[in-house]
């Protein structure tokens, strides 16, 4: 059983998972809603990034890391990676019978109540825009919608790069040539980690979309109360990369530092089978 992986018995956790550090921000925001809620966190660091990956092959790594967290005994699983929410939602929704949430019904949610032209932008990794998994949902709610693959800026986040040369000479590549937008959704859990840079670039004009917050609403809403306690949380990450450049992030993020377990990525490889 992967519970025997913990560190020490956790109370009740959530489980959330990305391919790497960007998830972080979204944990961030689930702490800032229930302080008291204990999580534990997967970076699959080793196989980053999902987004140049095949559907199906992200869908088989979102199955086996889902799995993993089941056996540890999490009550719900957050999938904080757009990539894996747009080619693996539906079939774990329907196959675990714990409830699961993705990032991008709440990032669209949110576009639509802010937009005022009714022109909303989406970035996000290569996988995430091909899926059209934005694109038809605005599209169906009567938006326009300009979408824009960014394929490098996963890397740049986690290389320690937000904030380099490097850096805005990628998001002038990516957004300079954007249609007329009041709205952008930043469709990947890594970009919030760029949030000031990518402001500047597309100016104040432009309203940025963040799910992490619309999405530990609905987390917050169904999972009932925080557990009365007068300790924070307790938080471990598993992380099948790097376990040292993942516990620098973490700290520079903030408040989402916790224990740190390395896992060897053949732990969810074998769970990965159905
Ligand atoms: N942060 C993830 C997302 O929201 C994945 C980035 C990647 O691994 O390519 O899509």
């Amino acid at each position: 059983m992967s519970e025997k992986l913990l560190p020490y018995p956790l109370d009740r956790p959530i489980g959330i998972f990305d391919s790497g550090v960007g998830g972080l921000t979204v944990l961030k925001a689930l702490r800032r809603k229930l302080p008291h809620r204990d999580f534990v966190y997967l970076g699959d660091t080793a196989r980053v990034p999902y987004g140049r990956k095949p559907a199906a092959m992200v869908a088989e790594f979102a199955y086996g890391i889902t799995e993993f967290l089941r056996q540890i005994g999490v009550e719900g699983v957050v999938i904080a990676c757009n990539t894996a929410s747009a080619s693996a939602l539906p079939e774990l929704a329907g196959h675990f019978s714990i409830p699961i949430w993705g990032v991008i019904e709440p990032g669209v949610e949110a576009a639509a109540r802010l937009t005022r032209t009714g022109r909303v932008g989406v970035i996000g990794t290569k996988g995430t825009i091909a899926s059209g998994a934005y694109q038809r949902r605005l599209e169906r709610r009567g938006l326009t919608v300009w979408a824009q693959d960014c394929p490098m800026l996963v890397h740049i986040v986690e290389e320690g790069l937000a904030g380099s040369p490097e850096c805005d000479l990628l998001l002038h590549h990516y957004l300079d040539g954007r249609a007329a937008i009041d709205t952008l959704i930043l469709g990947c859990t890594h970009y919030p980690l760029l949030h000031d840079a990518i402001q500047r670039v597309v100016g104040d004009s432009v309203t940025l979309v963040d799910s992490a917050e619309s999405l530990a609403q609905a987390v917050n809403g169904s999972m009932g109360a925080d557990p009365p306690a007068a300790a924070p949380g307790r938080i471990v990450h598993f992380v099948t990369g790097d376990p040292l450049a993942f516990a620098h992030t973490s700290e520079v993020i903030g408040e989402v530092a916790g224990e740190v377990v390395p896992l060897p990525v053949t732990e969810l490889i074998r769970l990965q089978s159905r």
